[in-house]
């Protein structure tokens, strides 16, 4: 493999470490400037075109390009999103510029959510990578081809905490742990704007969904959303934090209420907690059509009131919209908006574009005409090889029976399953704009990877569901899923008989894409019966069965595991998805990954996340008693638990120390504990430290993931993995929402996974 050239090709694309470090937008002297420059160019707009700025419009069929371009050449329009090439970004931009009075420059914005024309794996997945690196390298690459393409804003990081895997959109985020999540969100915020949002290559972020979607009633989507302050401010909101600190320079607003007041319309969280609080200085938008839902939600009367409670709770720019325009000016006529109130809107818009670079040069990320590519789909314009680093290292291991794997690749194999050849699965929802016949399915991965030293005899065997009603669901805005019209035992019969001649069986099973996706809430998250029964006839062959998942949540695959000798769960791998799935298949990469979030054994366990509170009767695995916090009916606990993940070679942890018994205020103890590599592989581990607040004055997690380390070791090897402590580890909002640390016990736990862990404990003073 050619990855010494990867090596090189990423340098250009690290994150810069001067700018890393600090806020990058408005400040000092900048934001004088900015604010002097803002000041003289409101004096000259009129009502009508400050309220211009703050709508945001996408072509469709109710927004032609016609009406799109009148629209823009009579300031009606701030920013555009969804219209991702270059030459129709510049004609765009032509318009404002050519064709409007003040000639204020468009802002164009996109949904680059696991990359733009290269995909990577879905966020999930980069999560499951437990690695920092590989996922700013995810983010820089998605920033440098959307800005590429001329774009200014990606509407990402999406860094909603998910417990709950019926909600299809736990795909777009980062999993369940608050502390990895916020990590990630800096880190993706750094990726996008590479210190400088203006600078081609880089992108300003948009975190979203402010707030607390990820904890959607029942995990059906858009769902209401109801929460103590206690658990918001300590697991949910924490994730948003990090991304403004990071110098996020726009927020989405979430669809769902919040303890009874939508989001779109809700002061305290636009105001108070966001800007008056946390300091945010750049935009808030709304998302798509949200404004007009607070009709339905219940708290506007009609569209124009909707108008005025968005504008006075601190929604700057409307997403989509079809109200601002009609009735904010008669809303500030009436009394009912203050003017003061669209001024402080537009000026965050401006103040957006400001950074952007776009009023130096609205074409900055353009290039100059005649710059374009002649193929925006060319393939000189991927990054592949970044694809294929990135995807290998978000896979993860569930189990693998008697060596199972990794495959020979003199064997011959028999490749099934509704997902195995399948170009726009692998890619993923939210693919931007990512080619589904630049994608590298899995059958193509593993013909490649044999050449003609093996033979791969692929047969499908399943639809991914028999329900044609749910095939028409997920066909209904694009022609997603192909269904397979042959009788399901025809097509089962044929991959039998391709698996009786084969060696060993491969069954690429799961969910198609859409499945795990907005509007794609799940009441079951089993593999569809039409897959088991495939499962069931391959594990008749009596021939080793290796499962490959394609999913975008955590499924419920207690029988699956029963059936399978070995199961990777590969997530949605991206455009290079096939190619890297090949290389963990045959060993050439040793898989890594670990669980973002935990996987339940069925879905009535749900929410089953590893960082609950205790309860005064827990249940235990030892002596679980009747009176104890347990379901009679079901074992308890996850089938595999957050931060799990197997090898090709074993590891195991040993005499886990503490520098000290007590931990000093501003002090830090190191725990330190031996990782031996006792297997036959090379390979990493990820030694993971959880911490306990044993007594505080409000109840706290069983344990919270702090700290971890990705250790490479060789076949045979140890290495004494240390990780250190702080006071700021054991931090939390007590009942009165303070934070800080109480002193007291705290317990150390050290593991490879957060269930089997060692344990030690200090003191706080
Ligand atoms: C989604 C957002 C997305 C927006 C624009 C909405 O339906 O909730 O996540 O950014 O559409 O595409």
């Amino acid at each position: 493999m050619k990855w010494l050239c990867v090596v090189s090709m990423l340098s250009g694309l690290a994150i810069s470490p001067a700018f890393a470090q600090e806020t990058p937008i408005a400040q000092g002297i900048h934001a004088q400037q900015r604010d002097v420059f803002v000041s003289n160019l409101m004096k000259q707009m009129t009502l009508e075109e400050k309220i211009g700025q703050l709508r945001l419009i996408s072509v469709g069929p109710d927004n032609p390009k016609e009406a799109i371009r009148d629209g823009i050449s009579k300031g009606q329009i701030g920013a555009i999103f969804n219209t991702v090439t270059r030459p129709d970004i510049r004609a765009m931009q032509d318009q404002a510029m050519q064709l409007s009075r003040l000639k204020i420059p468009l802002f164009f914005a996109y949904d680059v959510v696991h990359g733009q024309r290269t995909v990577f794996p879905i966020s999930l997945g980069l999560a499951a990578s437990f690695d920092l690196e590989a996922i700013a390298l995810s983010g820089r690459v998605a920033a440098q081809e959307a800005s590429d393409d001329g774009l200014n804003m990606t509407f990402a990081p999406m860094v909603d905490i998910t417990r709950d895997p019926r909600w299809g959109r736990v795909s777009e985020g980062f999993g369940e742990d608050t502390w990895l999540v916020s990590k990630i969100a800096k880190v993706m915020v750094d990726a996008y704007q590479n210190g400088d949002p203006s600078k081609p290559g880089s992108v300003m972020a948009s975190v979203k969904h402010f707030a607390l979607y990820g904890a959607t009633e029942g995990g059906r989507d858009y769902n209401t959303v109801d929460m103590s302050p206690l658990r918001m401010h300590q697991d949910y909101l924490p994730p948003y934090k990090a991304a403004v600190d990071a110098g996020s320079g726009g927020v989405m607003v979430s669809l769902n209420s919040i303890n009874g007041i939508p989001a779109t319309a809700n002061p305290w969280l636009l105001k108070e907690l966001l800007r008056d609080q946390w300091g945010f200085k750049g935009i808030t938008i709304s998302d798509h059509g949200a404004i007009k839902e607070l009709i339905k939600h219940g708290v506007a009367e009609d569209a124009r009131d909707a108008v005025r409670l968005a504008i006075t709770s601190g929604v700057d720019m409307s997403m989509s919209d079809e109200y601002y325009d009609k009735y904010l000016p008669g809303l500030v006529k009436d009394g009912l908006v203050s003017e003061s109130e669209i001024d402080r809107a537009c000026r965050d818009v401006l103040n957006t574009k400001y950074d952007m670079g776009l009023f130096k040069d609205p074409y900055t990320h353009l290039g100059p005409v005649g710059s374009d590519p002649q193929d925006t789909n060319a393939e000189s314009r991927l990054h592949r090889a970044e694809a294929r680093v990135v995807a290998r290292k978000t896979l993860v291991l569930l189990k693998n029976d008697k060596h199972t794997l990794p495959l020979s690749k003199q064997a011959t194999i028999a490749l099934v399953g509704p997902m195995a050849d399948s170009q726009r699965d692998v890619m993923g929802s939210w693919s931007a704009a990512g080619v589904a016949k630049q994608s590298v399915t899995l059958r193509e991965g593993l013909e490649r990877a044999v050449g003609d030293k093996a033979q791969i005899l692929y047969a499908k065997g399943a639809n991914v569901t028999q329900d044609k009603s749910i095939i028409d669901y997920l066909n209904e805005y694009e022609p997603a899923v192909a269904f397979d019209t042959r009788p399901p035992q025809q097509m089962i019969d044929e991959a039998v008989q391709a698996a009786n001649k084969a060696d060993v069986v491969v069954a690429v099973v799961g969910e198609s894409q859409g499945m795990a996706h907005e509007a794609s809430s799940r009441a079951d998250i089993t593999i569809p019966q039409s897959q088991r029964d495939l499962i069931a006839a391959l594990k008749a062959t009596g021939k080793p069965l290796v499962l490959v998942l394609m999913n975008g949540r955590p499924l419920a695959l207690s029988w699956e595991s029963q059936q399978a000798d070995a199961m990777l769960e590969t997530w949605y791998s991206g455009t290079e998805g096939g190619n890297a799935v090949a290389d963990v298949l045959f060993g050439d990469y040793n898989p890594s990954g670990k669980l973002p979030m935990t996987f339940p054994r069925s879905v009535g366990q749900i929410p089953l996340y590893y960082n609950h509170l205790n309860t005064g009767r827990p249940f235990g695995k030892e002596n679980p008693g009747k009176y104890t916090s347990r379901y009679f009916d079901s074992p308890n606990g996850p089938l595999y638990p957050f931060g799990y993940g197997l090898s090709y070679t074993t590891f195991s942890l040993s005499g886990l120390t503490l520098s000290s018994p007590s931990l000093a205020r501003n002090g830090k103890i190191t725990a330190s504990v031996t990782l031996k590599n006792t297997g036959k592989y090379d390979g990493a581990a990820v030694v993971q430290l959880y911490l306990q607040d044993v007594t505080a004055s409000v109840s706290r997690p069983v344990k919270e993931l702090r700290n971890f380390k990705k250790v490479m070791l060789k076949a045979g090897q140890s290495q004494r993995v240390e990780l250190p402590v702080t006071e700021d580890d054991l931090k939390f909002y007590n009942a009165s929402l303070k934070w800080g640390a109480e002193p007291g016990k705290f317990n150390v736990f050290v593991g490879l996974d957060s269930d089997n862990v060692q344990a030690q404990s200090f003191t706080l003073k």
